[in-house]
This record gives C-alpha cells, sequence and structure tokens, in this order.
C-alpha cells in the first residue's frame, strides 16, 4: 500500500485514453470527436451525432439513411417485455424501470455476449431504438393509457414524443419546434468524457461485461441526485420555491450555510470551472421553445433571476459554481409536456450514444483491463479471534 496515492473521488486520476470527447472546463470547451457541441447541437440530427460518437466520423448521406433503417427495424420490443411494466409497483420510478429493463435486452439478445464487435450496427441500433420506446412505454404504462407504437415515418425525436403523447381520443401534434428543441437537448447530453455514469458504464465493461449489462449499472449511476437526477431535483426545487411565494434568494443563503446539506440543484460542476457550454445552449433552447410555442413558465423567471442572484454572491464566485447543463433542461422538458420523473430518463437517452462509445472504446483497445482502483486501508489491525461464546 505504500505506492498507493488516495484520490478521494478521482478529481485527478486519469483512468484511461479516449478519443471520444474533448473537455476542457477551464475555458469550457466541449467537442465530440473534434467538433465542437453547440455547432453539432446546431447542425445535426441526434441519430447523426450518435454515429459520430460510437463511430468517431460523422456518417455520410449513405451510412445514416442504413443506420436510421436499422433505428426503424429494431424500434419495438420483444411482446414479452411488455408484461414486465404490469409487475412493477404503481409508481415505480421510471429509471429503475429502465435499468431494469436495459439489462433484461441482454436476456432477449444473448448473442451480444458471444461476439459483440461483429455487429456492432445492430447492437447500437437496438439499444437506441429500444430505450426510446421503453422509455415511452414507460410513461403510457405509468398513465394507464395505450401503447403508442413507433413509426417509421417519423425521425428519432418526432417518434419518441408522438410514443409519448399520441392517443386515440386526443392525436398528438408534433410540431417541429418540439421537435428540435429535443434533438439539441439529446446532443448537448451525447457524451461528456469520464463522468460518473460513463467511469460506471466503463468499469462493469472492463470485467467484459456485455453492452446492455454494463450500460444498465450506467443508467443507476446517472439516476443519483448529485449527478443526472439533478434536473428532476432542479424542477422540484424551483417548484418549491414558487409554491413558497418565490423567494428564491432564501435558498441561495441555505446553499451557502455551511451547516445544512442543501446545495442548490443544477450548480457547480466537478470539472467546469466556468459557465458550462452546454447550459448556455439550453438555456437559449428554453427561451426558443417558450416563445415558439407560445407559452410562459414561472419556473424559468425563477430561474433565471435566481441564477443572476448567485452569480453575484462570492460564495458562487469563488468555488466556480455556475448553473450546469441540468440548470435548465427540465423546463424544456417541461415544455414539451414530459413529466418530471421522466426527466433522467431523457439525460439516459442522451447520454446512450457516448455510454456505446465508451464501452466500445474499452472493448476495442487491447491495452485495456480490468478497473480495479486500490484503497488506504484504516480499519483495525490484525486482531485475536473470540469465540462467540466469549464475546462480551
Ligand atoms: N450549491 C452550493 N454549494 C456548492 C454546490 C451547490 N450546488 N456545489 C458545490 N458547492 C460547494 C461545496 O459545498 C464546496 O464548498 P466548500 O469548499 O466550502 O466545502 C465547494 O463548492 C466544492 O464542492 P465539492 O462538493 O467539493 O465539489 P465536487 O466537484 O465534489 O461536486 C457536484 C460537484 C456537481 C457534485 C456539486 O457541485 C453538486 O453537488 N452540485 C449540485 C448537484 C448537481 O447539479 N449535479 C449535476 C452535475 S452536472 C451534470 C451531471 O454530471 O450529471
Amino acid at each position: 500500500t505504500g505506492l498507493v496515492t488516495l484520490d478521494s473521488g478521482y478529481m485527478n486520476t486519469g483512468a484511461c485514453t479516449s478519443s471520444i470527447t474533448y473537455l476542457d472546463g477551464e475555458r469550457g470547451v466541449l467537442r465530440y470527436r473534434g467538433y465542437a457541441v453547440d455547432e453539432l447541437a446546431d447542425k445535426c440530427s441526434f441519430v447523426e451525432v450518435a454515429y459520430l460518437l460510437v463511430h468517431g466520423t460523422l456518417p455520410t448521406r449513405r451510412q445514416l439513411t442504413h443506420f436510421s433503417r436499422l433505428l426503424g427495424r429494431y424500434a419495438l420490443i420483444h411482446e414479452d417485455m411488455i408484461h414486465f411494466f404490469d409487475r412493477f409497483p404503481p409508481h415505480a420510478h421510471p429509471m429503475a424501470i429502465l435499468s431494469s429493463m436495459v439489462n433484461a435486452l441482454s436476456t432477449f439478445y444473448p448473442e451480444i455476449t458471444e461476439n459483440p464487435l461483429e455487429n456492432l450496427d445492430c447492437m447500437v441500433a437496438r439499444l437506441l431504438s429500444k430505450v426510446r420506446t421503453i422509455a415511452a412505454f414507460s410513461y403510457k404504462k405509468s398513465i394507464g393509457h395505450p401503447l403508442v407504437y413507433p413509426r417509421h415515418d417519423l425521425s428519432y425525436c418526432a417518434n419518441f414524443l408522438n410514443m409519448m403523447f399520441d392517443s386515440p381520443v386526443q392525436p398528438y401534434e408534433i410540431r417541429p419546434e418540439a421537435v428540435a428543441a429535443l434533438n439539441k437537448v439529446l446532443i448537448l447530453h451525447g457524451d461528456h468524457e469520464q463522468n460518473c455514469s460513463t467511469s460506471t458504464v466503463r468499469i462493469v465493461g472492463s470485467a467484459r461485461v456485455n453492452l446492455y449489462a454494463s450500460i444498465s449499472a450506467g443508467i443507476s449511476a446517472l439516476w443519483g441526485p448529485l449527478h443526472g437526477g439533478a434536473n428532476q431535483a432542479v424542477v422540484e426545487m424551483l417548484e418549491r420555491i414558487y409554491n413558497g411565494g418565490g423567494d428564491f434568494r432564501k435558498y441561495v443563503e441555505m446553499a451557502k450555510d455551511p451547516s445544512s446539506l442543501f446545495r442548490l440543484s443544477g450548480f457547480g460542476h466537478r470539472v467546469y470551472k466556468t459557465y458550462d457550454p452546454r447550459a448556455r445552449v439550453i438555456k437559449k433552447t428554453c427561451d426558443d421553445l417558450l416563445e415558439a410555442l407560445n407559452v410562459s413558465d414561472p419556473l424559468l423567471d425563477i430561474a433565471k433571476e435566481l441564477e443572476e442572484y448567485a452569480l453575484k454572491d462570492d460564495y458562487f464566485l469563488e468555488r466556480n459554481l455556475y448553473p450546469n447543463v441540468d440548470f435548465y433542461s427540465g423546463i424544456i422538458y417541461r415544455a414539451l409536456g414530459i413529466p418530471k420523473n421522466m426527466f433522467t430518463v431523457m439525460f439516459a437517452l442522451g447520454r446512450l450514444p457516448g455510454w456505446i462509445a465508451h464501452w466500445k472504446e474499452l472493448w476495442d483497445d487491447p491495452e485495456s483491463r480490468l478497473y480495479r482502483p486500490r484503497q488506504i486501508y484504516t480499519g483495525p489491525g490484525a486482531r485475536e479471534f473470540v469465540p462467540l461464546d466469549d464475546r462480551v
């Protein structure tokens, strides 16, 4: 143990080499495979970016058509899986359902364990497409509505919104502004190098666990309120502020109090020491979407006021605490009609290509090894065993 260096929370440990995402937390730069994330969000479809993350290059038109066809082909889940939804308790959190269902995919497609990289496109398309279907079905089941099946003629994001909101009594009108906003948000969540859930996927994958089981573990990690669960926590915080009369200052003061465990959800980041570049785009997308849909949301006003107030305060400035990707995304989801407990599922949907890319990178790398950190032991030294009857 003399050689072990303690790095609690892996603040400074590089666990791998990676060519997927470049992140400069000091300058607020984020690139996927060399492309600026805001440019991708502006000019690409989520499916193109998923292809880019997994394969390393933007698809040609032919490659994109092929990949989109596969997404269409694999969009259904096995009908037997639909019965799973009936056995979860009525208030089961959709993240728990999602990680269980994704793990269960490996029982339906056991061939992925044998030669996973042989048919990568199918495996990836299956996962991207089925997770979208599982997410939408889980919502429909939770409200007791009939399932809406995926359609061949719709894009990835339009299909998701349609599966979520179409109903026999009220056909859903697919608005291009809604599709565009969702597309952007998913792209911005696409990858973020060695974050907690991605590291989890890599750790589990390093034991040579199949893609679906590895990603199921990543989904569980993402659920936490310090990670992807923050998007739900932000909106719950903003609702509490709104319902309590709008006094956001009280919450900012509470977050500064060293004796309180309360933190401003959606603020701060392990790596960014400046404004999260994703949050900047998401904030603008939020304004654009609300304007296009001609709706206003008092929570957006509170969020903006809270941000302005906090960013004048030395506590936040000295610690480099700025809004992160989760601060405004929930307001977009609300405007789209997505319920709070589905917000982190939306994050998972966006992060899927990144998780897949990291799992693949690990499997492709002949140098990769089993992840197995060490520790600094702080327990008792050797002790003499005491038989049960002699213990006091
Ligand atoms: N509100 C108030 N104080 C904060 C916050 C916050 N949101 N975040 C950090 N601090 C303070 C913290 O108390 C500490 O102060 P001091 O030095 O006086 O003890 C200092 O800032 C450093 O915090 P830390 O906990 O050592 O930093 P970390 O890198 O371990 O934590 C974090 C990063 C994201 C977990 C943390 O900022 C946090 O809890 N934020 C709120 C939850 C959140 O928004 N999570 C989403 C992260 S971005 C998307 C994602 O990865 O999923």
